[in-house]
C-alpha cells in the first residue's frame, strides 16, 4: 500500500533537489468532486496496478451488464466477460511492469482508496487514451473528465488527445462527445469500425 504522506515528502524532496520541469512527471492534485469528495489524482507508484485492475473490471462489468449487446459480442470471443476483462488488461499490466516509454498511468483515489484509473501514450504532441474507467459508486462526479484534463496537466506540450470506444458503449460515447471530443479515424490494433469509434479532441 502506499504512503501518502511520504509521498509529499519525497515530492517536496525531489521538487527541491531536480526542480519543478522534472517534477511535473510526478505531480499529484486534489480534486473536489461533484459529490464533495477530495480526490487526490496521481501518477500510479505503487508495485503493481492491483487496485486499479479492480477499478477497471468493476467499472465495466456493471457498465457493460447494461449493455447487452457488448456482452453478446464479447462472448462470441471470449468464455464469460471476467475472462474477456481479464484478458484486455493484461497490456496494462505488461506496459506497468516493464516502464514501457512514453506510458502513463492514473489514479483518482478517494478516502485512501483508488476508484478511478486512466492510462495514456504519449508520442509527439498528442497522447491517447488506452482505458479509463471509474469505479460505479464513483461515475458522474467529475472523476473521468478531471483525469482527461490531468493529461494537459501533466503533458503541458499535448495538443490532441484520441481514444477509441465501442459505439454501442452510449453511455462513455455521450460522455466524450459532450466532453467536446469529435469522431475521427483514429484507431487501434485490430480495429473493427463498424465495433469501435475512433474519438479525439484538439486544444484550442
Ligand atoms: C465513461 C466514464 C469513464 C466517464 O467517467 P465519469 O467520471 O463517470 O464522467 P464525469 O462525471 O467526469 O462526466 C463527464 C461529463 O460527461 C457528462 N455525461 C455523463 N454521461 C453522459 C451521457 N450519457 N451523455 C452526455 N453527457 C454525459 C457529464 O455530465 C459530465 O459533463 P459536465 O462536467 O459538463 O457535467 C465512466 O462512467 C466509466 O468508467 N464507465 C464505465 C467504463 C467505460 O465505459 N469506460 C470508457 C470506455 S472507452
Amino acid at each position: 500500500m502506499y504512503n501518502r504522506k511520504l509521498f509529499f515528502i519525497t515530492s517536496a524532496f525531489l521538487t527541491a533537489l531536480i526542480g519543478t520541469s522534472a517534477m511535473a512527471m510526478m505531480a499529484a492534485s486534489t480534486f473536489r468532486t461533484k459529490g464533495g469528495h477530495v480526490a487526490i489524482i496521481e501518477q500510479v507508484t505503487t508495485k503493481d496496478l492491483s487496485a486499479e485492475a479492480a477499478v477497471f473490471h468493476d467499472a465495466f462489468v456493471e457498465s457493460y451488464t447494461k449493455l447487452p449487446a457488448i456482452v453478446e459480442a464479447v462472448l462470441k470471443k471470449h468464455p464469460t466477460l471476467e475472462a474477456f476483462l481479464t484478458k484486455a488488461f493484461e497490456d496494462e499490466i505488461a506496459d506497468f511492469a516493464s516502464k514501457k516509454d512514453g506510458a502513463y498511468f492514473l489514479h483518482a483515489v478517494i478516502d485512501g482508496k483508488v476508484v478511478a484509473y486512466m492510462s495514456f501514450d504519449v508520442k509527439d504532441k498528442e497522447a491517447y487514451v488506452r482505458e479509463l474507467a471509474v469505479s460505479p459508486q464513483y461515475q458522474g462526479i467529475g472523476l473521468g473528465k478531471e483525469l482527461g484534463k490531468t493529461i494537459f496537466r501533466i503533458k503541458p506540450e499535448i495538443t490532441t488527445v484520441r481514444g477509441v470506444t465501442r459505439r454501442a458503449n452510449l453511455p462513455a460515447l455521450g460522455s466524450y462527445k459532450h466532453l467536446g471530443l469529435v469522431e475521427s479515424s483514429v484507431g487501434h490494433e485490430g480495429f473493427d469500425p463498424s465495433v469501435y469509434v475512433g474519438l479525439e479532441y484538439t486544444r484550442k
